[in-house]
């Protein structure tokens, strides 16, 4: 318990540092979420407490920017994010049996997170990157030209 009330002081200090740094008004929440989700993995209610009282803003504002964009999230994350880019010019390239060898591999629907909270499966739309798809970006790491047979691969960087 003891521990928890010091995790809590400490996620308070590391948010008030983020705001302190990025700023505190309307215009700074969609980077201060981002900062947030970035070093927690998610943006929790006490955050958004938080939040609320150092930039002003009502609760209920910051909660819908925060489940509106797919970069934020408001649910504990796993140690890696996949992005699977689901739109046209990738799909049309053999997205569709990349992105199934991705789910039976990992075992997870989109937006899921798995039971060890080592992965959690995103959907994006174009990553800007179209000539190479179909495109995975695990973390910051980006892979192109990806078949189905090098998913379990790619995968396996991560252990
Ligand atoms: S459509 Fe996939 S990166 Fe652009």
């Amino acid at each position: 318990m003891v521990s928890d009330q010091i995790k809590e002081t400490e996620q308070l200090e590391d948010i008030r540092e983020i705001v302190e740094k990025i700023g505190s008004t309307r215009a700074d929440l969609i980077p201060v979420l981002q900062e947030i989700t970035n070093k927690f993995g998610y943006i929790s209610q006490l955050a958004i407490k938080e939040l609320s009282d150092l930039m002003s803003l009502p609760t209920k504002e910051i909660l819908s920017v925060a489940t509106f964009y797919r970069m934020l999230s408001t649910q504990p994350r796993g140690e890696h994010i996949i992005q699977f880019c689901e739109s046209a010019p990738c799909h049309v390239v053999g997205g569709r049996e990349v992105f199934s060898a991705l789910q039976d591999a990992l075992g997870l629907e989109p937006g899921q997170t798995s039971a060890d909270n080592k992965w959690t499966l995103l959907t994006t739309s174009c990553l800007g990157v179209c000539g190479i798809g179909p495109v995975i970006l695990v973390d910051t790491d980006m892979y192109g030209n990806v078949t189905s047979d090098q998913v379990k691969n790619i995968l396996s960087r991560y252990d």
